[in-house]
């Protein structure tokens, strides 16, 4: 350095800053995160990736400490790989974080080579494998079902013979019963309707849960989503009026059609308002809205029932998720696969003690259209060959 003279010293200064800006801009692209980790769990060195899978906020600079953003578990981990990592090994470590988002995460954590760095620095590869691992869990889970599903449907299949016959039977005793004296046949009619009851009760267990087992493939037409929706509360109204509730409509007018199969989305809207008449045990305004966003029509269902607590939340579409005694606890689950395979989306949103609001967006025929054609012609292009 003593022999550069000002000039050289800044031109190698310049140059050195320009390879820095070029390497971070590298990193910085990268989707993996790279940080550097000292002594002391301190990030000396982190890009963009990094900084946005751990929440590290604006005023994180190098040297801070990162304590707080990894687990515990993680730390001891580190701490033993520091004891006996020889030089250029690599370990990894999955790591499950809450902030700011809950993630999992892969960490490779290798040595840096003595020239690089003479502390016992390490350089961490961190990469996102939420959507992975959520994929992994749902196939364990789907292949679970399935399998507990197959048997049950067919057990339900074979309840639904005996209570058809049992309802026939009902119908003779019924009709019997017509003869005998006033007294007896009053006291019978009472057990009668009792039984009837119930297997009415039964068979609408059966056949819900056949419904959410057995998925038919959706038999896609355009629709005016308005209709469908008018048509569900027409069925419902006995039990709307029961229930003292009043219906407010806000319809968006001349919305374009949905390209939905009528008889699933028609389930879908029974049974989120029966829900919503549900969580309403005397009065309550259900309040149905649908317009056009982007896109998409959003057809909007709020109740001002007793509304949801955080912890059941995310357990709603669960199969067999209820808190009804008498709930079977499929509604929900029917409502989540028909708007799935339809390409549609369900948001919820609830307050205890106010309400719940379930929204379901679905892609307009139109833009059903625009995407198959692009699909087609992605097709096309595939095809012509090179
Ligand atoms: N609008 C709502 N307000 C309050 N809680 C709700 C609402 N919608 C759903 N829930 C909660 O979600 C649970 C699951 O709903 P889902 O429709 O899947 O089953 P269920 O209503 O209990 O039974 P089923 O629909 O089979 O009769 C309900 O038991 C209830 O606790
Ligand atoms: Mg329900």
């Amino acid at each position: 350095m003593d022999r550069l003279d000002p000039q050289s010293v800044a031109s190698i200064v310049s140059m050195l800053v320009r390879e820095k800006g070029f390497l971070e801009t590298v990193f910085n692209a990268l989707d993996e995160g790279i940080l550097v980790l000292g002594d002391d769990q301190k990030a000396l060195y982190f890009n963009r990736a990094a900084r946005e899978m751990l929440g590290l906020n604006a005023q994180f600079a190098a040297g801070d400490s990162l304590k707080r953003h990894l687990p515990e578990p993680f730390w001891s981990a580190i701490e033993d790989d520091r004891a006996c990592m020889k030089p250029r090994a690599a370990v990894h470590h999955d790591v499950e974080i809450s902030y700011p988002q809950r993630r999992f995460l892969q960490i490779y954590v290798n040595t840096l080579p003595a020239d690089v760095s003479p502390e016992s620095d390490l350089l961490l590869i961190i990469r996102d494998v939420t959507e992975a691992h959520r994929r992994a869990v749902l196939n364990a889970e789907s292949e679970r079902i399935g399998a507990v599903t197959t048997l049950a449907a067919g057990v339900a299949h074979e309840i639904g013979n005996p209570l058809n016959s049992l309802h026939i039977y009902m119908q003779l005793i019924e009709r019997e019963v017509r003869h005998l004296d006033p007294a007896t046949r009053k006291k019978m009619e009472g057990h009668l309707r009792v039984c009837t009851d119930e297997i009415a009760r039964l068979d609408q267990i059966v056949n819900q849960f056949l419904k959410a087992v057995r998925p038919t493939r959706p038999v896609l037409e355009p629709h005016a989503m308005n209709e469908i929706l008018m048509e569900v509360i027409e069925v419902l109204k006995p039990e709307i009026s029961n229930r003292d509730v009043l219906v407010e409509k806000e319809l968006g007018r001349d919305l374009p059609h949905v390209w939905i199969d009528r008889d699933q989305m028609k389930q879908v809207f029974f049974n989120i308002i029966r829900n919503s008449l549900q969580a309403m045990t005397r009065g309550g305004i259900l309040h149905v809205r649908t317009e056009l966003q982007a896109d998409r029509i959003v057809t909007a269902i709020r109740d001002t029932g007793g509304g949801i607590p955080p912890e059941s939340l995310q357990r709603i579409f669960e199969p067999y998720f209820t808190t009804k005694a008498d709930g079977s606890g499929l509604g929900l689950m029917i409502v989540e696969r028909v708007v799935r395979e339809h390409g549609g989306l369900i948001e919820v949103s609830s307050e205890q003690g106010r309400g719940t609001t379930f929204r379901i967006l679905l892609p307009t025929a139109e833009k059903r259209v625009r995407l198959l054609e692009d699909e087609s012609s992605l097709h096309d292009r595939r095809e012509v060959p090179a």
